[in-house]
């Protein structure tokens, strides 16, 4: 088969997969052919060859769109909705994540990145100078808000992004997660409905069943991102609080918003009166010239909680984050009071020593190369093993690949029978309060593709082979 043939099966897989919906608009020309690392003219003949099948429509000027009746299952008024009025996953989530952490496991199944690219050296220098010269003030020194010196360098490096973000509106937090927690709990109220992505980072689905909250699932392209028409339509037939959404990276399917979406987006939040909790822990991993804004920055009415942290980028284990939370910082802070009561003041004062005195721009700018090598390879390993039937999604910048099955698989019970041959995956439903995505899974692609990894990303495309070989003899 040639290439562009293969491209327009690959389409017709995932359009068959509920990828992509009728009348959505598939990916141009250019974009597709970075996607796929093919070039624009293959890309068009396949486009062309779809089109000849009746797979899809071109439209003057629009490109080209899935064909009225070329998908399955979705023509129900608002199948990019789905609300759930109880959130119940922890248990669930909790389970696949003890079972990934035995010894010698190939760990595609976190989130975290490779350790051996955190300076770790480095750090641990800030870390052993920061604490010799600590106060013995320093705990009320570095009560929430959280260290000014830190603060300081976190407004500076909006500042880089043309951003004007005040130290005093910056809370330091242990991590992103309790950043995006201590956000949460700041602008709702037990019951009150909170939209999401479809698929979700977990963690914000245990956040919601944590706090009794109700989920208002969106429909969320593996690569456009977020149906923000969906989201307008829930707005307007819920009563939503907040939305806990990801403009850059996004976990688990890897996309970054365009600024006309991020810019819609911190739009219908101020029309609409609710607040968006930003989920950018993974803003700094681009792959290209230009760093992605967040939402935040298209947000003139302080609508927006920026939540990040220096988990993905610096250090996994110190567990530093921070929200930029504009008016609501005061509320976030006694809510830090009532909970943690401070961030370690010496984990905060290590970081902002590293920051201070050492090149973080040139350590994110060298962990930005590797991961996308690193990606770029484990796409190209997985593409030339995996069997027909299976898409790998692949967006620009973090490290995660989306991979998709056939849609009666379940990468549940693939994800126990890998762990067998000692390697995790993060099985779809981990991601949704539904079982829509019990037939994905998601990858981490920071690892480097050594002999070691080669043999398990080849028994694990084994082992799809052999799920699917399964489900065909049923
Ligand atoms: C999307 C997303 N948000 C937040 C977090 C939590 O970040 P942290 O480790 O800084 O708490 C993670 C970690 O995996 C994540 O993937």
């Amino acid at each position: 088969m040639s290439k562009y043939q293969q491209l327009s099966e690959q389409i017709k897989q995932q359009i068959q997969a509920g990828i992509w919906h009728v009348g959505e608009k598939l990916p141009s020309l250019r974009k597709q052919a970075a996607y796929s690392g093919l070039s624009v003219m293959t890309v068009l003949q396949a486009y062309q060859l779809l089109e000849s099948q009746g797979w899809i429509v071109s439209q003057s000027r629009s490109g080209y769109r899935v064909a009225p009746h070329a998908e399955l299952d979705d023509n129900k008024p608002d199948s990019a909705i789905h609300p759930a009025e109880s959130v119940d996953i922890n248990d669930y989530i909790f389970d696949v994540l003890q079972a990934s952490r035995s010894p010698g496991m190939a760990s595609y199944g976190h989130a975290y990145v490779d350790p051996l690219l955190a300076p770790r050296h480095q750090v641990n220098r800030s870390l052993t100078t920061a604490v010799r010269f600590m106060s013995i003030h320093s705990v009320v020194d570095n009560l929430p808000p959280g260290n000014a010196q830190l603060r300081h360098l976190i407004a500076q490096r909006y500042a880089a992004q043309g951003m004007q973000v005040s130290p005093d509106e910056i809370v330091i937090t242990a991590g992103g997660l309790d950043a995006l927690n201590l956000s949460l709990r700041a602008v709702t109220q037990p019951g009150d409905w909170v939209a999401v992505e479809s698929p979700a980072f977990y963690g914000a689905l245990q956040a919601l069943e944590n706090r009794g909250l109700k989920a208002m699932a969106i429909r969320t392209h593996p690569t456009e991102g977020i149906d923000l028409d969906a989201l307008e339509r829930a707005l307007q037939t819920h009563p939503v609080r907040a939305c806990w959404l990801m403009s850059n990276h996004q976990n688990p399917l890897g996309y970054s918003l365009s600024d006309a979406k991020k810019a819609r987006l911190a739009e219908l939040v101020k029309r609409y009166q609710v607040y968006l909790i930003e989920d950018d822990v993974y803003g700094e991993l681009y792959d290209g010239e230009h760093k992605p804004h967040p939402t935040k920055a298209f947000d003139n009415s302080g609508h927006v909680l920026h939540c990040s942290s220096f988990s993905k980028t610096l250090v996994d284990a110190f567990r530093l984050g921070w929200v930029a939370a504009g008016d609501q910082a005061q509320k976030l802070q006694k809510l830090q009071l009532m909970s943690t009561v401070t961030t370690s003041v010496p984990i905060q004062l290590a970081v902002a020593h590293y920051l201070h005195n050492r090149n973080y721009e040139h350590h994110l700018k060298q962990l930005r190369r590797t991961l996308a090598e690193r990606k770029k390879a484990t796409y190209q390993f997985l593409n030339a093993h995996l069997p027909q039937g299976v898409n790998v999604i692949n967006s620009q910048g973090g490290y995660f690949l989306w991979i998709t099955l056939p849609k009666d698989s379940d990468t549940t019970a693939l994800y126990h029978l890998a762990l067998k041959h000692h390697i995790s995956i993060a099985p779809g439903n981990m991601f949704a309060t539904h079982a829509q995505f019990a037939h994905c899974f998601r990858l981490n692609a920071s690892y480097p593709l050594d002999h070691a990894h080669k043999n398990a990303l080849a028994t694990l495309c084994n082992l799809i082979a052999q799920h699917i070989q399964t489900l065909v003899k049923r």
